[in-house]
């Protein structure tokens, strides 16, 4: 493969989704041949996945099947999309990844990463992200800075603890991975998209 794949995480409210569209403007105005892309989804198929994990109506799901409908959606997005582009020599930047899964079904539900990770394994071994940058900022302050959680959405509504171990599961995959770089998110979103650009020509993912 030609191309780079790289994966943006966090905490909900991490400002990710800001960071995501301010990273877009600079690698237009740069010329970068990119896509910009989101788990789960990213495909036709993985939309319609999405909508029944992220649907508020769906509290009877078990985390397996939470964990392996994130994989599905997952194989799907790799195959149809990310692949085809990185072999196009594409850079592309996905907005979650498998560490989302680690992090969420493997930490936070107790479901374990070895479990994750073999349900993950298609995406682990044919194609691994280049780097992951994590954008860090406890729950906390990050829902303070949102003002609250979205009603509607079935993985907003766990509530502060589930998210508090949601960012733990983050700092342990931190210190296990060394592909996953943290950028500190609490000062204004300029200051953050400027860290983010810092380390991706730092780590040469662009020049
Ligand atoms: P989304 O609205 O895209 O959240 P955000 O803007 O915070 O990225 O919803 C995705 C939700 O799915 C989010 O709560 C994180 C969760 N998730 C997992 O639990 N496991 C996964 O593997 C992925 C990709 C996402």
């Amino acid at each position: 493969m030609k191309g780079k794949l790289i994966a943006f995480e966090g905490c909900e409210g991490s400002g990710k989704s800001t960071q995501l569209r301010l990273l877009s403007e600079y690698l237009t105005e740069r010329g970068v041949d990119f896509i910009m892309t989101r788990e789960p989804g990213g495909s036709e198929i993985s939309e319609d996945i999405r909508r029944i994990i992220l649907n508020g109506k769906n509290t009877a799901m078990c985390d397996e099947c939470e964990a392996l409908l994130y994989a599905a959606s997952r194989v799907q997005h790799v195959k149809e999309k990310i692949i085809p582009a990185l072999d196009a020599g594409k850079l592309v930047v996905c907005d979650r990844y498998i560490y989302s899964s680690l992090a969420y079904q493997g930490y936070a539900r107790g479901l374990g990463f070895e479990f994750v990770e073999g349900i993950n394994s298609y995406a682990i071994s044919n194609c691994p992200a280049y780097m992951t940058v994590f954008l860090d900022i406890s729950p906390k302050d990050a829902f303070e800075r949102k003002h609250g959680a979205d009603k509607d959405d079935r993985m907003e509504q766990l509530g502060l603890d589930f998210h508090e171990k949601v960012y733990k599961g983050y700092k342990a995959l931190q210190a296990l991975h060394p592909d996953i770089c943290a950028v500190d998110c609490s000062g204004t979103k300029w200051q953050t998209a400027e860290n983010i650009k810092k380390l991706l020509i730092e780590r040469h993912v662009i020049d």
